[in-house]
């Protein structure tokens, strides 16, 4: 199947090339947390199929769980009961460090805050993925990643010198140097102003193009309907699961790449 940026890779070895099946499967998930005397139930039973190659929203008020499937989606953090598969593989009787390593190979992360480290370059912020998935060539990866992002001439900057979309901009090429099939980002406009986040959903519409699958987390419905297929959480639960109407969703996705045009000029 197709990997970011390099639709003729081949997948790595370990993972069964099942195209037709879902890139994600969860059924009946559940994820507890205990505080203290009280149980909150984060995740309230999910199911949850993702097909290879789509763009998906995910939204629902705070507080409603969407974090927490983030999460289990990336391989970060485990169900407290439920099945999960990624790519054929049942995930969630895995060892934290198998799992880690489906993530380093596979998964892409982008967050609402950036999380870039301060004290070090784009380019070297860039590499940081390379390094625990063991890879080398760095140099050109990184800098590929940066081009993809429009951002090859910030490589040498620190992000103190960046503006918030550069920052951004820069934890999304972090995210894909390792070309990984699926794409996590969780509310990756929420730092930005309206036309700043155009140009961050410009190139999630790239990225998706391009053959990589897109899970988006948001609040803002503009940013929502952007996507095929919209999921709708509340209390922990899937409330409704559909796809966007297509000419709201074009008309959403026009307006937004005009807005994005207005923010490169
Ligand atoms: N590590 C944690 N420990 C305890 N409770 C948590 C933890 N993470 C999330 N929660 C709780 O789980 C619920 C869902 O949180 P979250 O997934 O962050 O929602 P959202 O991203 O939709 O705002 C909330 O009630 C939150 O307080
Ligand atoms: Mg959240």
């Amino acid at each position: 199947m197709s990997r970011l940026s390099s639709p003729d890779a081949a997948e790595p070895p370990g993972l069964p090339d099942q195209a037709s099946s879902p890139l994600v499967m969860l059924r009946d998930v559940h994820k507890t947390y205990h505080m203290g005397q009280s149980v909150v139930h984060a995740l309230a039973g999910i199911d949850l199929q993702i097909a290879r190659g789509e763009l998906l929203s995910i939204t629902g008020p705070s507080g409603s769980g969407k974090t927490t499937l983030m999460g289990i989606i990336g391989c970060l953090d485990k169900p407290t009961s439920g099945y999960y598969e990624f790519a054929s593989q049942a995930v969630h009787t895995m060892s934290d460090r198998q799992l880690a390593i489906i993530r380093n190979r596979s998964i892409g992360f982008v967050f609402q805050t950036f999380n870039l480290l301060g004290r070090t370059t784009a380019e070297e912020n860039v590499s940081v993925p390379m390094f625990y998935a063991r890879k080398t060539r760095v140099h050109g990866q990184a800098l590929k990643a940066l081009e993809q992002v429009g951002l090859a001439d910030r490589a040498h900057h620190r992000p103190g010198e960046l503006s918030g979309g550069e920052r951004q901009r820069v934890a999304l090429a972090r995210a894909i140097v390792n070309e990984p099939i699926l794409l996590l980002a969780d509310e990756p406009t929420g730092n930005l102003d309206t036309k700043t986040g155009a140009q961050i959903m410009t190139i999630v519409h790239k990225l998706h193009q391009q053959g990589a699958t897109v899970v988006l987390v948001t609040h803002e419905h503009d940013i929502a309907v952007q996507a095929q297929r919209m999921v709708q959480m509340s209390d922990g639960k899937i409330i409704n699961d559909g796809p966007v109407d297509p000419d709201q969703h074009a008309k959403a996705v026009a307006r937004s790449q005009a807005l994005a045009r207005q923010a490169d000029n």
